[in-house]
């Protein structure tokens, strides 16, 4: 797909053609249904003889100029919008998945995605083997001719692991051809890697986070190449969740994908402050951020990544002071989520990934002293100032 202009370009005008009237802002296509001029246009359009929409969960205006937007962000062919990120998630993996096939996933997720890999797909007869995949050889071994899967995510939540795109699929496509190679990018988004340029076959996003970067919508997205695309629409989307977009957020995203380069070159630089005043806190014992040389996978990290994003995870001495901390701040939110305006902090063993057992938890190399930090966009001396003030109050008997 070529387009002739940069990112920040891209996030603001996209590629969609003028709106029938010449708005500016995307119209808000505020209909379930669509009306045909003859029963007979009706049939050609359910028979796919004629383009048209139909109905909105199989298809609305306002979804689909957000979806080429997300296609050309990713460099994908195809974009299928959901209700939320999980909507995504489980139509993208439901609706490629059969009883008997083998996956292989990280064992550093995101909490819901973690239960449905480990536990709800196994029911279904689905077979899946979780391991630490920035062990090369580790997941090489997990690797059979019969996979049918990898899953993982570009940054890994909590611990900011950082795992070889390039590497892991071109593995995955050598031992077993077919194998779809999924990666969740919600924490980098498109402007810090495009996974499908390395490698991957299908993107999902959470649009919960940066994509829309507002904190008012719930949103996902699954990008992919067209004949994967139309299985994720058709069986996904269509028949398995109905986790339809609505056009009101469709029209949100939008609008808020308008600022997303400024926004993430934002937090990324108030993130390298807030990470310098995390290494010499007294109080802070170890700080998981890919940008740090010594985090394990810095070396991917610098390779893969244009920027090392605004999460920032760091470990308390005690899960005491971790709780005191998180209740003594002001400034900062403690509430779930990321990739918010606000900077959002929050307790990832007993919240985000609370599903995960103490076993599981230790295996994806966290604890219940780690704190999640989503950094935002106020001024970076406002948040280190809230941070000093609440790990000092948390110090105090
Ligand atoms: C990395 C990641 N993927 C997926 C999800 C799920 O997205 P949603 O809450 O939009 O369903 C989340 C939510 O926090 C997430 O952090």
């Amino acid at each position: 797909m070529s387009y002739p202009y940069g990112e920040a370009t891209k996030v603001i005008h996209g590629n969609h053609p003028k709106n029938a009237l010449g708005a500016l802002a995307a119209p808000i296509y505020q209909t379930s249904t669509f009306i045909f001029d003859s029963a007979e246009q009706g049939g050609r359009r359910f028979a796919g003889q004629e383009s048209g929409y139909i109905y909105s969960r199989l298809g609305n205006p306002t979804t689909s100029q957000l979806e080429e937007k997300i296609a050309l962000l990713e460099g994908g062919e195809d974009c299928i919008a959901f209700s939320s990120g999980m909507g995504a998630i489980s139509g993208t993996l439901l609706s490629l998945l059969r009883a008997g096939d083998h996956i292989v996933a990280d064992n550093t997720l995101y909490g819901c995605t973690f239960a449905l890999i480990s536990e709800t797909l196994p029911k279904f007869g689905i077979e899946t083997t979780v391991l630490d995949m920035s062990d090369e050889a580790a997941f090489q071994a997990a690797m059979r001719p019969d996979t049918k899967l990898v899953y993982f995510e570009t940054i890994a939540n909590p611990s900011m692991k950082v795992i070889d795109i390039e590497a892991v699929a071109s593995y995955a496509h050598k031992v077993a051809p077919g194998c779809l190679v999924v990666v969740d990018n919600t924490f980098a988004t498109p402007l810090l890697v495009k996974p499908l340029s390395l490698g991957a076959d299908i993107v999902v996003h959470s649009a919960t986070k940066y994509l829309n970067g507002h904190g008012d919508v719930v949103a996902g997205f699954s990008v992919a190449r067209k004949e994967i695309g139309d299985t994720i629409r058709m069986v996904g989307l269509k028949d398995i969740t109905g986790a339809v977009l609505g056009p009101q957020e469709a029209f949100l995203i939008l609008r808020g994908l308008k600022t997303l380069k400024v926004r993430m070159d934002g937090i990324c630089a108030n993130a390298l402050k807030v990470v310098e005043f995390l290494k010499q806190a007294p109080q802070v014992e170890k700080v998981y951020f890919p940008g740090l040389p010594e985090h394990p996978n810095y070396e991917t990290a610098k390779k893969e990544l244009k920027q090392f994003g605004g999460m920032i995870s760091f470990e308390m001495r005690s899960f005491e002071e971790a709780k005191k901390a998180l209740n003594h701040m002001k400034l900062c939110v403690l509430a779930v989520s990321l990739g918010d305006c606000e900077t959002l902090i929050q307790h990832p063993a007993s919240m985000t990934h609370s599903m995960y057992s103490k076993e599981e938890i230790e295996a994806a190399g966290f604890s219940d002293r780690l704190i999640r930090f989503s950094v935002g966009l106020e001024d970076a001396d406002d948040i280190i100032a809230d941070l000093k003030q609440a790990f000092e109050a948390a110090e105090e008997k």
